[in-house]
């Protein structure tokens, strides 16, 4: 039986040619948020009011940024009878504090007792598409209905919010607190 002759010997490259990379690259992102006595937020306090310490010793500080960072916020509230009167006030009060806000804030609303998000500035049907809720309105034959026009002329998107049915979806901005629900059959 003849033997493959052995294969000829990978050539290795020289130990010189061999390109090495070193990077060393360590950047700590530390965030800080300052207030006075009374927790008032300042804005103005400069780099060098801050010092950084690792193990007792004073660490670098390359990059100082001031940045208002989005957040997400859920304000409650209070729905009971004594509300009644006031409860549209405090709904526009907590929209005027989240308009103020960074852009890219996120607000809490409920559709059918689940919390979701939404983006400043959404209307409650796209809010609701964007969580994956395309049904807003069961009608009288049963069916599922949702968005269609998208511009308030169809009314397929009629939806309970807070409580007052016949909502379109499509024309209510959606606010932090609000709650939402399908409407069934005719309202
Ligand atoms: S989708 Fe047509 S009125 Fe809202």
């Amino acid at each position: 039986m003849a033997q493959a002759p052995p294969a000829p010997p990978q050539a290795q490259p020289a130990q010189e040619d061999v390109p090495l990379y070193r990077l060393d690259a360590r950047l700590v992102l530390l965030h800080a948020s300052v207030v006075d006595k009374n927790g008032k937020l300042l804005t103005n306090v400069p780099q060098s009011a801050f010092k950084v310490f690792e193990d007792g010793v004073e660490q670098p500080i390359r990059l100082f940024r001031r940045e208002d960072v989005p957040v997400s916020m859920g304000i409650i509230i209070d729905n009971s009878g004594s509300m009644s009167n006031k409860r549209s006030r405090v709904a526009g009060a907590a929209l005027d504090l989240v308009k103020q806000s960074n852009s890219d804030d996120e607000v809490l609303f409920s559709f059918e007792n689940r919390q979701l998000k939404a983006r400043l500035g959404q209307s409650v049907a796209a809010a609701l598409l964007a969580n994956g809720i395309r049904t807003l309105r069961i009608d009288e034959a049963g069916n599922p209905k949702g968005i269609l026009c998208g511009i308030g002329y169809c009314f397929e998107c009629r939806c309970v919010i807070d409580d007052e049915s016949d909502q379109r979806a499509c024309m209510v901005e959606v606010k932090p607190g609000m709650r939402v629900r399908r409407q069934q059959g005719l309202a």
